[in-house]
């Protein structure tokens, strides 16, 4: 049956930042003409190596930050560069984020019940036994109960992974047709990084909902996503199917990522020549990744390769890419 719920799409989006660097003004781009699209209960993932741009990319679309270039569309609905408060709050109906920190933010001094009531009295006007039932019903969605217990509970009386439960049933008290999920795992306890993996899971088929999630691990990036995409210097290297990405990755850049996966039997060596952080300056010119690249030229350095289509969707902006799969480096040939 198709999906009642919007696409999001989101066109050529720029992100910059004023930096003062020995008293003159200059500006990185820490997203940088970036486009896709997430379908009702898809789910992107999102990788990169630390600074790629990651989390800029996910708060401008929860318009936590403003672009500076490109479009953010919800459906037919242009959200770029909505300012007014009523217009703020019709976003996040549709889209919620989900932080790195459950407890950063939870406050200390209201009850996990407390936290969730504000926000369903707010959102959907309830009162009372109405009220106290949709809570109970949110705990249970995410696996949290018996309700009435988990609801006098204060943050620090639970664990990592049901905090980030309780910050998922906050999200989910609107109803939206997307969330950002930023590293929702990545502080928790490794023994249940899985079951909430799965409860995201479960919560994309239950509700159809759209994922960005944002990780810098590409397994759980192809356990969750129906597809990837690899950025670094805030631009796209890689995009395509999670199998694609994970089984043909093209681009020196994803399969330095995949190398460097726990447990991965490649055993390239590629982008050991540098560990420096990524140019983002304005106007900066080539590769983002050309100083690390094993593969650089001299085309790498001047001209920023454009985001090409391989195969079905599996695009890379690479003038060097490793075709044919395998292992095989260039200077091989
Ligand atoms: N408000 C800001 N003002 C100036 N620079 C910023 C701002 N927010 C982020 N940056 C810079 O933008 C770049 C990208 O940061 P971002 O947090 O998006 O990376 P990330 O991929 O999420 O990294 P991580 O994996 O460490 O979370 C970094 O160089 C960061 O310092
Ligand atoms: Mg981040």
């Amino acid at each position: 049956m198709p999906s009642d719920k919007p696409s999001l799409k989101v066109d050529d989006l720029v992100v910059r930042f004023p930096i003062r660097q020995r008293g003159e003004q200059r500006y990185i781009t820490p997203v940088d003409h970036v486009s896709f699209e997430i379908k009702p209960g898809e789910v992107l993932s999102l990788v990169g190596e630390s600074g790629s741009g990651k989390s800029t990319l996910g708060r401008a679309l929860v318009r936590l930050i403003e672009p500076s270039k490109g479009s953010i569309c919800i459906g037919n609905n242009d959200v770029t560069h909505i300012r007014r408060s009523t217009e703020l709050r019709g976003l996040r109906k549709n889209i919620q984020m989900v932080f790195q920190d459950p407890f950063a933010s939870l406050n200390p001094v209201r009850t996990i019940g407390q936290h969730l009531k504000i926000l369903v009295r707010k959102h959907q006007g309830l009162r009372g036994r109405q009220l106290e039932q949709r809570v109970i019903q949110l705990l249970d969605t995410v696996g949290l109960y018996p309700g009435q217990e988990v609801m006098v509970k204060y943050p620090h009386e639970m664990s990592g992974g049901q905090r980030q439960r309780v910050a998922i049933a906050r999200a989910l008290t609107v109803n939206p047709s997307f969330l950002v999920a930023d590293e929702p795992i990545s502080m928790l306890d490794v023994s249940i990084r899985a079951d909430i993996l799965k409860l995201l899971k479960r919560l994309k088929s239950d509700f159809d909902l759209g994922y960005l999630y944002i990780t810098h691990d590409l397994a759980s990036a192809k356990y969750f996503g129906d597809k990837i995409m690899v950025m670094y210097g805030g631009q796209v290297m890689e995009t395509g199917t999670s199998k694609e990405i994970v089984d043909n990755a093209v681009h020196p850049y994803t399969r330095l990522l995949l190398a460097s996966t726990a447990g991965s039997p490649r055993r390239e060596r590629v982008g050991e020549t540098s560990l420096e952080a990524p140019d983002l300056f304005e106007g900066r010119r080539g590769c983002p990744f050309a100083h690390r690249c094993p593969f650089v030229s001299d085309v790498c350095r001047t001209e920023k390769p454009p985001l090409v289509e391989q195969v079905h969707g599996h695009a890379v902006a690479c003038h060097h890419p490793v075709l044919g799969g395998g292992n095989r480096r260039h200077d091989e040939e």
